[in-house]
């Protein structure tokens, strides 16, 4: 059996993409990079290293919903959807990784104290691999809206933290996945600092045919890592 190694083509990215330094989202001053970016090469190292170990990832990390022997509090989620690269084929064996706010939209982190509830059977991580045809699912609560201290009365819509290491690093995305018609979308700066055309592609859809009777709503979404259809990914760390 012949085996081709295929790396994946990297197109235009303008357009795609928030800007690095966005005056509405204030903290992006403070922290965008000041320096033109360096485009990491991709070559047969990167593609053929190893990016993690998969044997470290079990069924149960795809659950966010049972912790500590008791069930989280919330509407209960399906999340599924395929990896991509930018020429459409399926990424498989891709860790995908997750992290999102409680049902009241607090996280399990030192830095958020504002007066929502933690909930005892929620930490809000977990990670899953893709199938070899690229397909993930995670089980999850549906997260809260949350204040944050951007401009006065500074509400995030839900959403979903992903970080995808894709074929290999260079390739890595983080991004944020959010639900379909929010109300608060005009409102986060985070979410409009993504050029117009490209937001749709952060907001999962809801899928009927994901819903399981008497048991879970579900959601799609599917991620396209670079290129022009690519899903607006974060540069930095964002902690919001
Ligand atoms: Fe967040």
């Amino acid at each position: 059996m012949v085996h081709i190694l295929r790396t994946p083509t990297y197109r235009d990215q303008t357009g795609v993409n928030a800007p690095r330094d966005f005056g509405d989202y204030r903290t992006t001053t403070l922290r965008h990079p000041k320096q033109p970016l360096l485009l990491l090469p991709q070559r047969l190292t990167e593609i053929t290293g190893p990016v993690l170990g998969e044997g470290r990832v079990s069924a149960a990390d795809a659950d966010l919903t049972v912790v500590n022997g008791g069930e989280a509090q919330g509407q209960r989620i399906i999340v599924h959807g395929r990896v991509l690269d930018s020429d459409g084929r399926a990424v498989p064996n891709t860790l995908v990784e997750v992290w999102q706010a409680n049902a009241g939209g607090r996280y399990r982190h030192a830095g958020d104290n504002w007066p929502a509830p933690l909930d005892p059977h929620f930490d809000g991580v977990g990670r899953v691999l893709t199938d070899t045809h690229g397909n993930y699912s995670f089980t999850t609560i549906k997260p809260g809206a949350y204040p944050w201290g951007n401009h006065h009365n500074a509400w995030r819509p839900a959403h979903i933290h992903f970080s995808l290491f894709g074929r290999a690093f260079t390739q890595r995305l983080v991004t944020q996945m959010y639900f379909p018609d929010d109300p608060m979308f005009f409102q986060d700066p985070i979410y409009n600092s993504a050029p117009e055309d490209s937001r749709a592609r952060m907001v999962s859809t809801f899928d009927y045919a994901a819903t399981q009777d008497n048991w879970a709503l579900g959601f799609r979404f599917d991620i396209v890592l670079r290129g022009r259809n690519a899903t607006p990914f974060e540069g930095e760390d964002h902690d919001d």
